[in-house]
């Protein structure tokens, strides 16, 4: 009984979800100074084209536009991503850095809301980017950096790229950081990010079964020690959405932070191999590649690699070579974290739309 409320929910939430406004109360911020917390300008999504005017955007530099993740009222680690993202862009000076802010609609029910937005808001967030194309704006010279939900957005947006440019544009690169897990896969309701929606699509996965998706979703996917088990230096994972359960989820973010970073001393090398088994065992291809920043335009299949368990966390050419110790011996609790997660968003979903 109520599998059937939750599909009718589901279905219905499609059509009935407020969406207005929405372009009022999204909005780009726009970091130009010496770290996260010191000076930032915003232009609300209608007025995009300002943006190219703006005397601290250099629109001959790239730039690095930042989509976060979900905000369930009790998620601390939201301002934690946004800020080691842009102060590592920051440290760099050779991008203009931009966070888009959609706070207001990545909020609420998750199934409800937050999921249809992501879709929705992926259309709007496209018709804002063409019209600064339209202007002036270099498309290639864009690159797209999407946590949890925000990936998912990140795909949604590249689709509505193509689509209302009738195929004529496509985002150069999409970055998604552990791309949001429950309900996107299959991909059977809204679909989800995939390797169509840009020329590179790389992926970074470090919570898989749990917030991040388990399955390969980019052109290139990074399983970054296993992708799927607990990180190293994670502690024990505590209630849902506390700063100890994403832990594992946020590890992504600061992973492709420190690889941004100027100051990085050890690059983040993975190899590609057909499973973390096989990795541990050293039964990869030979050779290597860069994750995160550095990741190669032509790179695809599946990469792995193993990290240090607290900052600095790459490990240069050591990350390749598998070391018990440096692995997490807790016993993964991920598959049962989602089925609680699935359990709290629904519950929610039944009993406050
Ligand atoms: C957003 O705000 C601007 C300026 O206040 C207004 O002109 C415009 O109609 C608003 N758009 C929507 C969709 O409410
Ligand atoms: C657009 O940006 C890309 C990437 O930075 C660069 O290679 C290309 O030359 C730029 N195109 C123009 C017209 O400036
Ligand atoms: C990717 O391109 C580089 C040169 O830019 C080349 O050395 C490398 O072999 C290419 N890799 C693949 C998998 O095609
Ligand atoms: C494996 O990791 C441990 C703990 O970090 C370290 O002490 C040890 O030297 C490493 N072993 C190898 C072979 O690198």
């Amino acid at each position: 009984m109520r599998y059937k409320i939750f599909s009718v929910f589901l279905l219905l939430s499609h059509f009935s979800v407020t969406f207005s406004n929405v372009m009022n109360t999204s909005y780009f911020e726009l970091f130009y100074g010496k770290d996260f917390y010191d000076l930032k300008i915003d232009y609300p999504l209608y007025e995009s084209s300002k943006l190219l005017v703006d005397p601290h955007f250099d629109v001959s530099l790239l730039t690095m536009m930042f989509l976060d993740g979900y905000k369930d009222e009790s998620t601390l680690t939201d301002v934690l991503g946004k800020k080691t993202i842009v102060n590592a862009f920051l440290t760099r000076g050779d991008y203009n850095v931009i966070i888009v802010n959609w706070d207001k609609i990545a909020s609420g029910n998750y199934i409800f809301t937050a999921m249809p937005n992501s879709k929705k808001f992926g259309g709007v967030l496209a018709d804002a980017i063409l019209e600064m194309t339209e202007n002036g704006f270099n498309l290639t010279s864009l690159h797209i950096v999407g946590h949890s939900l925000g990936s998912q957005l990140a795909g949604f947006l590249g689709q509505s790229i193509i689509k209302k440019s009738e195929g004529k544009r496509k985002l150069r690169r999409i970055t998604g950081l552990d791309p949001a897990f429950p309900i996107f896969y299959p991909g059977w309701l809204m679909g989800h990010i995939s390797e169509k929606d840009a020329e590179l699509v790389d992926v970074i996965h470090t919570d898989g079964w749990t917030y991040g998706t388990p399955f390969r979703t980019g052109t290139v996917d990074f399983w970054v020690n296993g992708g799927i088990l607990e990180q190293p230096g994670c502690p024990e994972r505590g209630k849902l959405f506390s700063c100890d359960d994403m832990c594992a989820h946020m590890r992504s973010v600061m992973f492709f932070a420190e690889s941004a970073q100027r100051k990085n001393e050890k690059p983040f090398m993975a190899q590609k191999c057909d499973s973390w088994n096989k990795f541990k065992n050293g039964q990869c291809e030979e050779g290597f590649i860069f994750m995160g920043i550095n990741c190669p335009e032509n790179a695809t299949g599946d990469y792995y690699l193993q990290t240090n368990e607290i900052s600095p966390f790459s490990l240069g050419l050591e990350g390749l070579k598998y070391n018990k110790s440096k692995s997490n011996s807790k016993v993964d609790a991920g598959t049962f974290t989602t089925v609680l997660l699935v359990i709290n968003f629904w519950h929610k979903g039944i009993f406050s739309v």
